[in-house]
């Protein structure tokens, strides 16, 4: 790919805002300035540390997967009012090409796991119902449960208000009389605390710890994020029932 192409579409600015960064000798490769738009680079990993642009190293390449720690409060959009979780990465990132989009959505009101890819067809193997991607939550309730609940999410017929087909089997395990882990493959809308408020219930606190195979490592912090790579990737479909 041409190096100007590829900083425009890492969000390093229009061709012309690029040529313009070439031109100020701000961008090297292996050491040595490059000032012509027109050369060749192979997007193999290694590149990102032999470009420097204003003396930092390049941004990651596409084919970016991101997981990041949502932190409550932050919204899963472009548009709306408010924060959103792409104010969480660098401007710039916000102008890539291909776009970077979250696969599935969490809630603004709950936090953990949240995966960001600029592959489209990664971000529909994981979201399509088909195929089965188990998703695991934590949740504090408010109001302690009866026993009954983990019977009811896992007879496949539980019916969400306003739907007309009943929910997947899902899994619940009890952590305390006001706290539990439901593990479902499912994407419905407000999906967990609907089903809490199925059975009378009501969520106070939403945390995502896993899909697939993919853990939310303790290690990151809310707000903080990591780029994953093709094995983790992978590994997300590693616990997928067919
Ligand atoms: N279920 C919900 O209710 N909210 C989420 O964000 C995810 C699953």
């Amino acid at each position: 790919m041409r190096i100007d192409r590829l900083l425009s579409n890492l969000g390093y600015g229009s061709r012309k805002e690029v040529e313009r960064l070439l031109r100020q000798n701000k961008v090297s490769l292996d050491g040595a300035l490059i000032n012509k738009g027109e050369l060749h680079v192979n997007l193999t990993p290694e590149l990102r540390e032999r470009i420097l642009v204003e003396s930092e190293p390049l941004d990651p390449l596409p084919g970016l997967t991101i997981l990041l720690h949502k932190p409550t409060g932050f919204t899963c959009s472009h548009k709306e009012e408010g924060d959103l979780v792409y104010d969480l990465f660098p401007d710039r990132w916000q102008k890539r090409e291909p776009p970077l989009s979250t696969v599935g959505r969490l809630d603004k009101d709950t936090s953990g796991l949240l995966l960001l890819s600029d592959n489209g067809a990664l971000v529909h193997k994981i979201t399509s119902p088909k195929n089965h991607v188990p998703k695991r939550y934590r949740a504090t309730l408010a109001r302690p449960l009866n026993g009954k609940e983990a019977e009811i999410f896992a007879s496949g017929k539980l019916m969400l208000e306003g739907e007309e087909k009943p929910l997947l089997p899902a899994i619940l395990k009890l952590i305390s009389p006001t706290e539990a882990e439901v593990t479902i493959s499912e994407g419905r809308y407000h999906q967990v605390r609907r089903m809490f408020a199925a059975v009378g219930n009501h969520v106070l606190t939403l945390h995502r710890e896993q899909i697939g195979g993919l853990k939310l490592p303790n290690t990151l912090s809310a707000g903080e994020y990591l780029a994953i790579s093709e094995a983790e990737v992978q590994s997300i479909f590693a616990t997928a029932q067919p």
